[in-house]
C-alpha cells in the first residue's frame, strides 16, 4: 500500500487550504474551527467545515457505530475511523480542495495515530500507514493541536461519556503524550497552543498561521494551494 505522505499543495495535489484541529476531549475544538471559519468566509473564502468521525452520510452511521455501539476490538475500531476517512476524503475533502475552498475539520488522521495507535497500543506508525492509505497521503497544510491537561478537558464535558471519553486516565494521557511527540516532529505542519487561554487569543494565533497560506492559493482548479 501506499505510504508517502503528500502534503495538500503539492503538484500533483488539489488546490485549496486543509487545516485540521486536533487534541484531546473538550479543548475547544469546536469552538475555533467555528472562529476561523467565520473570519474566513468574512474574507469572502469559501469554507467548508466538517469533522471526523461523521464528516458524511455514511459517516454518521459509522460515528454512531464506533463511539455509542457495542464493544470494539482496537483494530475494528481502528478500521471504522479509516473507513470514514477514506469516504470522508474521497467524496468531500478533495473535491473542495480542487475547487480552491478552505477546508477547516474537526480531528483528522493524526486522531487516529494518538487515539488507536498510542492511547489503544496499536501502534503509531501502523495506524498512520493505514491512515495514508485511506486518503492516498493527503495531509493538511497545518494542524493545530490544542493541547490540554486531560484531566480538566473532560472535567468540561457535557452529558453521557461516549466510548472514546470512557477509556480512562492512561489512555487520554498517553494520546496527549502522542498528539505533542508528533507535533514536535512536524513543526512545519503544527501548530501547538494552549488551550487553557482564552478562546479569542486561540483564535488569533490559529489566524495568524493560516494567513500566510491564503494569499497563495491559486485560482481554484489549477496550480498550488500553499
Ligand atoms: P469528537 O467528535 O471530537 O468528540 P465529541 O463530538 O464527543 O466532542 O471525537 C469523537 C471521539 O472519537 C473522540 O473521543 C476522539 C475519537 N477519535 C478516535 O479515537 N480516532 C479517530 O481517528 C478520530 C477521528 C476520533
Amino acid at each position: 500500500m501506499s505510504t508517502d505522505p503528500v502534503p495538500a499543495g503539492d503538484d500533483a495535489a488539489p488546490a485549496g487550504v486543509f487545516v485540521s484541529f486536533e487534541g484531546g476531549d473538550g479543548v475547544g475544538k469546536s469552538t475555533q474551527v467555528a472562529l476561523l471559519g467565520e473570519h474566513l468566509t468574512s474574507l469572502g473564502r469559501e469554507v467548508v467545515v466538517t469533522r471526523e468521525p461523521g464528516g458524511t452520510a455514511l459517516g454518521l452511521e459509522l460515528r454512531r457505530a464506533v463511539l455509542h455501539g457495542e464493544h470494539l476490538d482496537p483494530r475494528t475500531e481502528a478500521l471504522l475511523y479509516a473507513t470514514d476517512r477514506a469516504h470522508h476524503v474521497a467524496s468531500l475533502v478533495r473535491p473542495a480542495l480542487a475547487r480552491g475552498a478552505v477546508v477547516l475539520t474537526d480531528r483528522y488522521l493524526d486522531s487516529s495515530v494518538a487515539y488507536q495507535g498510542s492511547g489503544r497500543g496499536l501502534g503509531a506508525d501502523e495506524v498512520e500507514r493505514l491512515s495514508l492509505w485511506a486518503v492516498e497521503g493527503l495531509l493538511p497544510h497545518v494542524t493545530v493541536l490544542l493541547d490540554l491537561d486531560p484531566v480538566v478537558g473532560l472535567a468540561r464535558l457535557t452529558g453521557d461519556p461516549d466510548r472514546l471519553e470512557s477509556a480512562g486516565d492512561a489512555f487520554h494521557r498517553a494520546t496527549r503524550d502522542a498528539f505533542l511527540a508528533r507535533a514536535a516532529a512536524d513543526p512545519d505542519r503544527w501548530l501547538v497552543i494552549d488551550a487553557t487561554l482564552p478562546a479569542q487569543d486561540v483564535a488569533a494565533l490559529v489566524r495568524a498561521r493560516v494567513a500566510p497560506l491564503l494569499g497563495g492559493v491559486a485560482t481554484p482548479g489549477r496550480g498550488d494551494a500553499a
